[in-house]
């Protein structure tokens, strides 16, 4: 079955406040980006991989690309302003007998390779599925004035991850009708719930974060460094 990695790669990292784009931030002397394209090496992702970017920072891209990958020729293509549309971007970018696309984020460069293979037969089984751990914190809900309104049962809610894997006629779909009904959400499995198709949440680990925060940034250095354990 034909396999295809997208990583979305286009944001600006603002909270992260870095100099450049937040996918380049180096993390024990190599870009986050590279470590996060490494835990795709042992499936073969890495050669047909399909890069988001802001079209501003493709000479930075390429440059590191070929620093990390040398000989592979991954390709870069513009993002859009949201995530939703870049990852559509990426979705008609695919190469048109790719059967599954794994969707990962750059910015979760600590990713469990077995996660990833779970999420592919997951997505060959059911159609579609996204990585997830269950919440370790309780939940809750707030108003606009913060003050508490619901604490949703614990037991059932699920912090959610990349990669999102599906068969690709699913998500194309999925992201199709999202556009038509001008819905714009945060994640892609959520847009095939949405049109009713069945999503398989898959188990992760603590460790595939989402580096969000400067605090974020210090603890990965120290992972990707092997300081931490
Ligand atoms: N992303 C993207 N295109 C966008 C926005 C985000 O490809 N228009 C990607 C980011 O590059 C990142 C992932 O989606 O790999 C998750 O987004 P997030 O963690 O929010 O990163 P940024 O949007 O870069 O950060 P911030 O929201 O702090 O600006
Ligand atoms: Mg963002």
């Amino acid at each position: 079955v034909k396999t295809q990695l997208l990583i979305p790669a286009a944001g600006l990292g603002v909270r992260l406040g870095a100099e450049g784009p937040k996918a380049l931030v180096p993390l024990a002397g190599k870009p986050m980006l590279a470590h996060t394209l490494e835990r795709f090496r042992p499936l073969g992702l890495i050669p047909a991989a399909i890069v988001l970017i802001a079209p501003e920072h493709r000479a930075l891209f390429e440059t590191a690309l070929d620093a990390a990958f040398p000989g592979m020729a991954l390709r870069l293509v513009p993002g859009g302003a949201e995530r939703q549309e870049s990852v559509a971007n990426g979705l008609a970018a695919l190469d048109a007998d790719t059967e599954i696309v794994v969707i990962h984020d750059a910015a979760r460069p600590f990713v469990a390779t077995a996660s990833i293979q779970a999420s592919i037969e997951a997505a060959a089984e059911f159609g579609a599925a996204t990585v997830a751990i269950p919440s370790v914190d309780t939940i809750l809900e707030g108003d606009a004035d913060a003050f508490l309104t619901a604490t949703p049962d614990r037991t059932r809610l699920w912090a959610c991850q990349t990669p999102q894997t599906f068969r690709t006629e699913v998500i194309r779909e999925a992201h199709r009708r999202a556009r038509a009904d001008g819905f714009l959400g945060t994640d892609d499995a959520s847009l095939v719930r949405r049109i009713g198709g069945p999503v398989k949440l898959v188990h992760g680990t603590r460790l595939n974060m989402k580096l969000t925060t400067p605090d974020d940034r210090r603890l990965a250095e120290l992972i990707a460094g092997g300081q931490f354990v």
